[in-house]
């Protein structure tokens, strides 16, 4: 099985005065990457940050972490070789946003970046469908993006379920409303790539979260290679 249990936590949810040292204390709790949520108030009805802040986190507080670029944002073709340039690992941009999602995954693969595709919940999953073996990671959405806190989509798990059952080695994310009470349904459906803000950020002892949400998603990868 080519792809393993994932966590990373959405570093949105955070004390964002004290973004640095709550990248680090997520990377000692064992997140084994970070989710950056970029929005442009256009794309989503809300703002965040850039590659300015992408780049000052990289040089100053997490030098090793991946930094999962969430770019929700109308134009991603614009910020591709800025974000390489600030030190991003993965580019995950939005099919919505692009009507030339090929071009982009070319581009984002020549600045050195590993690429990402989302989807909104009003977007059916076959429309990723076409772009799955050019890309390093499908992202489901579990909310309607813009902000943290919401409640998870149950009834986007057949999304997740589908890519599993086309693409088996795929690395296939959720993001939205993720947390020890809807890990399970994620885990069962084929994700392995799990962004989780507010539950693990909010909660007193992020470290046992991680590690629960960790082991619940190891737990059903090694049932499915079992059942193959
Ligand atoms: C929402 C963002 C998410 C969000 C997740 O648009 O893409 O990454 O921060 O936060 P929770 O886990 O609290 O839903
Ligand atoms: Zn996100």
């Amino acid at each position: 099985m080519a792809y393993s249990a994932k966590i990373g936590p959405s570093i949105l949810s955070s004390d964002l005065s004290c973004l640095g040292s709550e990248c680090v204390r997520m990377m000692e709790c064992g997140a084994d990457y970070l989710h950056l949520d970029v929005m442009d108030g256009h794309f989503v009805p809300n703002i965040t940050f850039g590659h300015p802040m992408v780049e000052s986190l990289r040089k100053s507080s997490v030098q090793e972490a991946f930094f999962d670029m969430h770019m929700m944002v109308s134009r991603p073709e614009q910020w591709v070789k800025p974000m390489a340039a600030a030190g991003a690992n993965q580019y995950t941009f939005h099919l919505e946003a692009t009507s030339n999602a090929g071009n982009l995954i070319k581009e984002i693969r020549e600045s050195g970046m590993k690429v990402g595709v989302a989807i909104k919940p009003g977007t059916a999953v076959e429309e990723l469908a076409p772009w799955a073996n050019q890309i390093d990671m499908a992202l489901v959405m579990t909310v309607e993006p813009g902000f943290g806190g919401q409640k998870f989509m149950e009834d986007m798990m057949p999304k997740v379920s589908w890519l599993r059952s086309q693409f088996p080695s795929l690395d296939i994310e959720v993001d939205g409303g993720v947390g020890p009470d809807t890990i399970h349904k994620c885990a069962e459906a084929g994700a392995n790539m799990i962004v989780s803000g507010s539950a693990v950020i909010g909660n007193d002892d992020p470290r046992s979260v991680i590690a629960l949400l960790r082991t619940v998603v190891a737990e059903a990868i090694q049932k499915r290679s079992l059942d193959r």
